[in-house]
């Protein structure tokens, strides 16, 4: 008998689309998502509700018609970022959320906060007004093992701001570790994105019989005993978990290189991989959950109405191995096993 399971259109919490000839190349491939949270981390990055606008705009344009994706919008944190503005994009329906990044822990980051306290007023104001905010939760303390990044940016940074700031709805961007999701399921007012990339790797397929620079993305895959805690994390049915893709393309000629940047590009075969690891972990009646209901429920949206149909099938789903952007190719992300999940949209 065919194995099949419907869900609820699912929703990709945390996605990276860029901008010019690499949004043309990378947007469709995320078309079949309903919404999606867009990071604001392009050259120069979206502060204000003017630019956030704008980007929705050129993302809405390289979509076509038929596809489902509906952007929502994020802000860059800056040190000097108005609260006035914040609150203002949002009563606007301009942007969802507000992203912080730690300045220089990852791509397009040297904008980002250095000093926590400059940032005190605008988390106050997203407090009162409901806004949530999305981190980039790692420390970026030279002396800090970057394995440990995360594990230190909980205790001298997220748990402090929480604290300093009752009823800041936050998400923990791209959970990597057991000690994230440790936090997270103890706490109240905060959520977490979870990679389909994080569920599958750990740190030995970056560096085991030689450097896979598409493997490579930040946070960095951790020991496997973490990867085992965030697919019992996604698997649990606990709704502060849901599916964040921080699918992340790059051209291949700057991850194939000296100095490699951060991502994988998994928008093209998510879900087929993400049915994959519910089936491996007999949860498959729990995937509807973390691709399509949870975050809804984060963000304060209903689920989105229409479905889609995930079928397992004998022969593998056939995915690109390269896409070309512009002059570029873009690598999409081996899970390093067959893909028998085969989407079929609509259901
Ligand atoms: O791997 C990553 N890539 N992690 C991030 O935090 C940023 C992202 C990117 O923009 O390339
Ligand atoms: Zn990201």
């Amino acid at each position: 008998m065919t194995k099949s399971v419907t869900l609820r259109r699912p929703d990709d919490w945390h996605l990276h689309l860029r901008d010019g000839a690499m949004l043309q190349a990378v947007a469709s491939f995320s078309g079949h998502f309903g919404r999606a949270i867009i990071m604001p981390n392009l050259v120069p990055p979206v502060v204000t509700g003017a630019q956030a606008a704008a980007y929705r705009d050129r993302i809405r344009a390289a979509l076509a018609p038929e596809m489902t994706l509906r952007p929502l919008m994020t802000l860059y944190l800056t040190e000097t970022t108005d609260p006035a503005d914040v609150l203002a994009a949002h009563a606007q329906g301009i942007i969802s959320a507000v992203k912080l990044y730690p300045a220089g822990a990852t791509t397009n980051s040297a904008s980002g906060v250095r000093d926590f306290d400059k940032v005190r007023g605008v988390l106050e104001a997203m407090a009162q007004a409901g806004i949530p905010l999305c981190f980039h939760g790692e420390v970026t303390d030279p002396a800090v093992d970057i394995f440990d990044r995360e594990a230190a940016f909980i205790d001298r940074v997220l748990d402090p701001i929480r604290r300093a700031t009752p009823g800041l709805r936050v998400v923990m961007e791209h959970i990597t570790t057991s000690d994230g999701v440790d936090y997270v399921a103890g706490n109240d007012d905060i959520g977490a994105t979870i990679t389909t990339h994080h569920l599958v790797i750990n740190r030995n397929h970056i560096l085991a019989g030689g450097i896979r620079p598409h493997y490579y993305c930040l946070p960095v895959a951790k020991r496997e005993t973490h990867r085992l805690a965030l697919r019992r994390a996604a698997t649990s049915g606990d709704a502060r978990f849901f599916l964040g893709t921080d699918s992340a393309p790059h051209p291949d000629r700057a991850k194939e290189s000296a100095c490699g940047c951060a991502g994988c590009f998994t928008a093209p075969n998510t879900m087929s991989i993400l049915a994959q690891v519910f089936e491996e972990e007999g949860a498959l009646d729990r995937l509807e959950g973390f691709t399509s209901l949870h975050g809804a429920a984060f963000y304060r949206m209903e689920p989105n109405e229409d479905r889609i149909r995930l079928v397992r099938r004998e022969i593998p789903a056939a995915y690109p191995t390269h896409i070309p952007a512009g002059d570029e190719t873009v690598t999409v992300f081996d899970p390093g096993f067959p893909l028998y999940w085969h989407l079929e949209d609509p259901a």
